[in-house]
């Protein structure tokens, strides 16, 4: 088979057809799939049969798997894959039943974020749980000129105290606990790709951030700003999935959200790996 690379949208996502990743991929087709995923922000393969230990084999093809979320959402025998699915075993549920259902880029309340996220599909509904991609190096480029002047070197503060209670305003208060082991994470509010170099928002979500030395009633107004402008149409894609599908997304240059569907009648289950970060650098 020949590997074939067809744009899902203007902006973003690519997919590769003619890869059966059940088999060993040559380094010189993981290289080419590689830059086109760094174009794209998004790579999508279609009809894919992997095992769990396929999925952690394949994401070793782009980088090192990394563990870091919740451990009663790891795969049993995984800890490198996190279960995202309403399903349950014996009353319990068997992942996590709702995953981000708001704009994000995964782990941004950690030093390293995880570079990169890959997401199968093992069962999906036959409507809703579609996920939303958003690519933030077309919406930098966008931004007027004076807007990136303001934003330029700037810092934005990512706390994961401060998004509870738009995140999750059902879950109770954050505790003494909690807030003692989520500090503050300052990140670049413009990322400069470490691979690419291209300049990218990071300004993920529905949170109105604090901008480091900027007064607080400038900066969330800017901040809830750049988030809507971010995610507009012209820059995102609406993944529509497939069982057999994997997405592998680039957390340095998308956010992401999910969509909700029937979880009363339908069955989702996802199988969700990701990938050790790098430093971030300023743009
Ligand atoms: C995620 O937010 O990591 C997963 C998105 C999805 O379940 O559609």
């Amino acid at each position: 088979m020949t590997l074939s690379l067809h744009p899902l949208s203007p902006h973003v996502g690519v997919e590769a057809r003619g890869v059966d990743l059940r088999h060993a991929v040559l380094p010189e087709i993981v290289a080419e799939l590689r830059r086109s995923w760094l174009d794209a922000t998004v790579l999508l393969f279609r009809d894919q049969v992997l095992t769990p230990a396929d999925l952690v084999r394949v994401t070793r093809l782009f980088g090192e798997p990394f563990v870091y979320t919740r451990a009663e959402n790891e795969l049993p025998g995984h800890r490198e894959v996190l279960v995202l699915s309403n399903l349950t075993e014996n009353g319990r549920p068997i992942g996590s039943p709702a995953s981000g259902r708001y704009w994000h880029t995964d782990g941004h309340f950690l030093r390293l974020p995880p570079a990169a996220s890959l997401l199968y599909a093992v069962e999906v509904p036959p409507t809703g749980g579609d996920t939303h991609f958003a690519n933030m190096v077309a919406a930098y480029a966008a931004l007027p000129e004076a807007v990136r002047a303001r934003i330029d070197g700037r810092r934005v503060v990512i706390s994961r105290v401060q998004s509870r209670p738009y995140n999750y305003p059902n879950k109770p208060p954050v505790t003494d606990a909690e807030r003692a082991a989520w500090p503050d994470m300052p990140q670049p509010l413009v990322r400069a790709h470490p691979e690419t170099g291209r300049r990218a928002l990071y300004v993920g979500g529905n949170v109105p951030w604090r901008v480091e030395g900027m007064p607080d009633e400038e900066s969330a107004p800017l901040v809830t700003e750049l988030q809507s402008f971010a995610v507009r149409g012209e820059f995102a894609y609406t993944h529509r999935w497939r069982a057999g599908d994997l997405v592998m997304w680039d957390n340095r240059s998308t956010l992401h959200r999910a969509t909700v569907y029937d979880q009363v009648k339908h069955r989702r289950l996802m199988h969700r790996t990701t990938i050790v970060g790098d430093e971030p650098f300023f743009a």
